[in-house]
């Protein structure tokens, strides 16, 4: 695997690599992860991983100082997954001066779930993987289902500029007791660990009462909240949406939906989602 610190030295490298499959990341890489470098692979001739921890995706008091940095072990997951090209710039090389110029998402887009509860977050993401890409340049990007509104504004991100890239979406990977893979899961305490499978349960209990015929979703709601709730967490939000644009459904509307979850749990927020 070839590591690359600036633009002008991944750009050369690529120069002829054929079809290249990109897989964004900010590190502190997981299975989740290394599961979207292996079906990267399936996808074209050339992998290129990043990992920056990009700022302007952070606010102001999140985790941007204490997001885990782990360089040497993510090379080594990286080159062991058999990954071709590693894109990891520092901040001087992705904004060399400070970034005037953003990708405003849809408000309608970001207005709710996550980016209510997160401000300019996806603004932030949509910036670095608009110029990740014009970096990279790929004819393929992977991104996991994990971060489910993320993938969403991607998507409309790369139709309405008419992007030439595929967008490759991976299933999440999960612990053996359900609870999604995160980076976030390092800022849990042994007991918030036992714990944190809960909100996977409660999702799991809603996509099998949905199947099973339950119509009131606004109750499965307010009952997963309840129950997170009563057990220490302090839950964003529980919502049943529509796969395509995280619109409420209407009423008794049953395809092709999602649910989504976030809450914290002590100074941790996880979130997490189940198609129906
Ligand atoms: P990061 O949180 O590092 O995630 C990188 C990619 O891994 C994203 O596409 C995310 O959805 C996926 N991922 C995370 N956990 C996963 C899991 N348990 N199973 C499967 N895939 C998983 O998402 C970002 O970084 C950033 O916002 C980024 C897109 C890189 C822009 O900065």
């Amino acid at each position: 695997m070839q590591i690359h610190h600036t633009i002008a030295s991944l750009r050369a490298a690529l120069a002829g690599a054929g079809r290249i499959v990109f897989v964004p990341t900010m590190g502190n890489l997981h299975a989740g992860h290394i599961g979207l470098m292996a079906q990267a692979r399936a996808h074209g001739d050339c992998v290129v991983a990043s990992i920056f921890v990009n700022r302007l995706q952070f606010g102001p008091s999140e985790d941007f100082d204490k997001y885990p940095r782990t360089f040497r072990d993510d090379c080594a997951k990286l080159e062991a997954a058999g990954v071709d090209h590693l894109f990891a710039p520092d901040e001087g090389e992705m904004y060399p001066s400070p970034q005037t110029y953003h990708v405003d998402p849809a408000p309608a887009h970001v207005d709710m779930l996550d980016g209510a509860a997160r401000p300019g977050h996806f603004r932030g993401v949509a910036t670095v993987v608009l110029k990740l890409f014009s970096i990279v340049r790929p004819q393929v990007a992977v991104f996991g289902k994990k971060d489910y509104q993320q993938l969403m504004v991607i998507q409309n991100m790369v139709r309405e500029f008419a992007l030439a890239i595929d967008i490759v979406r991976g299933e999440t990977a999960r612990a053996e007791d359900g609870l999604a893979l995160s980076s976030r899961n390092g800022y849990l305490s042994a007991g918030e660990r036992a714990e944190a499978p809960r909100m996977y349960r409660q999702l799991a209990r809603i996509r099998d009462a949905v199947q099973a015929g339950e119509r009131d979703y606004l109750k499965l709601e307010t009952e997963a909240v309840a129950e997170l709730a009563a057990h220490g967490w302090q839950p964003d939000y529980v919502s049943i949406r529509r796969r395509a644009d995280l619109q409420p459904p209407a009423h008794g509307e049953t395809a092709a939906l999602v649910v989504l979850a976030a809450a914290r749990l002590g100074k941790t927020r996880l979130i997490d989602n189940l198609e129906i």
